[in-house]
């Protein structure tokens, strides 16, 4: 079985659903439920004996020793962190704690259990760890898109968190030999992806009647992949990446802001047209810019296809057509996670831009 962290979130819970979709491998879902993890993402699990869930903290030495023990993974996979950027100029201390700190210690417990292997067990055993474009910086518009090869120079708390987390994993391999992989994945977008991001935001707030924040001039570029891409390009890695080795994920799909937006709502004006006829678009407003916002990410994903032969299913067009489908059919699932925490969330980013 496989130790998968952070599995009640957007792309922990796609690539468990997935994983079980493809294997029968059971996996152990450790999640500290902070707001952005939902039970309901996994509600299809319901009763499946190949799901098991532990609420707990990727921090907590002695539970995540303890599961470790008793279960005696195969592999870790880390996505358990806090994950939003303008969470983390509001707030950092959280990202410090669980991106930083968290690591560290499952880093810890990991390598004293596979310490504790012997033969085939410990030559196969892998931790993976789920990073981010955002630790390579921003890009000019004529910068060639990252490599495996760009230096760290990350800009906001978050993706400064992430970067730790990055050179810890690092460090454990070259110091400890611990068998270790890295993937740096570009922005993703699809089901179950929490209603404070770009992509996700607008659709809530267009069929909600409410204005499309678009921050600054709209004009920032980032590289979206579709999230199930992003799970198989995660499933490669596990299965055929070289330990001590990091890998870029991307879609080769730049796109500006103003243009996502744009789509959402030519999409939205299709599938689920206003009632007063008029064009979603109408709800777009440019509001105060984030602030340190990056200009532009873009992923060049040569190695992963060169070396593990991976490359997205999905085209935009068709990835951004399902997400707003999924939307529009699962308003249950978008009205469970706007708790009374998500409204707060929204008052403090959003009331004083506008
Ligand atoms: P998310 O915020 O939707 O989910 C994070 C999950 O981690 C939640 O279920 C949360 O409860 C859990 N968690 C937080 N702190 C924890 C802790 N201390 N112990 C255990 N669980 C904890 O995030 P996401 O968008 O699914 O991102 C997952 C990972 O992928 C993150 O590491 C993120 O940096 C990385 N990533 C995300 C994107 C993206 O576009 N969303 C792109 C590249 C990389
Ligand atoms: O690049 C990978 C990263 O992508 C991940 O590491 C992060 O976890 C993930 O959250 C995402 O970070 P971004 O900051 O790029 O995503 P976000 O959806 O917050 O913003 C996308 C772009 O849209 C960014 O340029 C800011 C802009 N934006 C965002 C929101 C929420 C707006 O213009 N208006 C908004 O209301």
């Amino acid at each position: 079985m496989i130790l998968v962290t952070g599995a009640a979130g957007f792309i922990g819970a796609n690539f468990v659903l997935d994983w079980l979709a493809q294997s029968d491998e059971p996996v152990i879902n450790l999640d500290k439920l902070t707001y952005a993890g939902n039970l309901h993402s996994l509600a299809s699990l319901q009763g499946d004996a190949r799901h098991i869930f532990v609420h707990g903290d990727i921090g907590d030495r002695a539970l995540v020793d303890r599961l470790l023990a008793e279960h005696r993974p195969r592999a870790v996979v880390n996505f358990a962190a806090e994950s939003h950027v303008d969470r983390s100029i509001h707030g950092p201390e959280d990202f410090i704690q669980t991106n930083v700190v968290g690591t560290f210690h499952l880093l810890e417990s990991v390598r004293a259990y596979w310490g504790g292997l012997e033969g085939e067990a410990r030559a196969s055993f892998r931790f993976l760890h789920v990073s981010t474009d955002e630790v390579y910086g921003t890009l000019s518009p004529t910068d060639p898109p990252f490599t495996e090869r760009n230096p760290y120079e990350p800009n906001s708390p978050y993706s400064a968190s992430k970067a730790a987390s990055d050179h810890l994993v690092r460090a454990y391999h070259h110091t400890y030999g611990l068998p270790v992989l890295t993937t740096n994945c570009s922005n993703n977008y699809g089901p179950l992806h929490f209603p404070e991001k770009l992509i996700p935001l607008m659709i809530v707030n267009a069929l909600a009647g409410k204005s499309l924040p678009v921050y600054g001039d709209g004009m920032q570029v980032r590289d979206w992949l579709f999230v199930k891409d992003h799970c198989s390009a995660i499933r490669r890695v596990l299965e055929a990446g070289t330990p001590g080795e990091t890998y870029n994920v991307g879609g080769w799909n730049e796109k500006p802001n103003i243009e996502i937006v744009k789509t959402v709502c030519a999409l939205l004006d299709e599938m689920s047209p206003r009632a007063d006829g008029k064009p979603y678009a109408e709800q777009i407003t440019y509001v105060t810019d984030r602030p340190g916002h990056d200009r532009r990410y873009a992923i060049d994903a040569t190695k992963i296809h060169r070396e593990l032969g991976w490359k997205p299913a999905e085209t935009f067009e068709t990835g951004i057509r399902k997400t707003v489908r999924w939307y529009l059919d699962n308003q249950a699932w978008v009205q469970q996670v706007q708790s009374g925490a998500y409204r707060q969330w929204i008052d403090q980013q959003y009331g004083p831009r506008e």
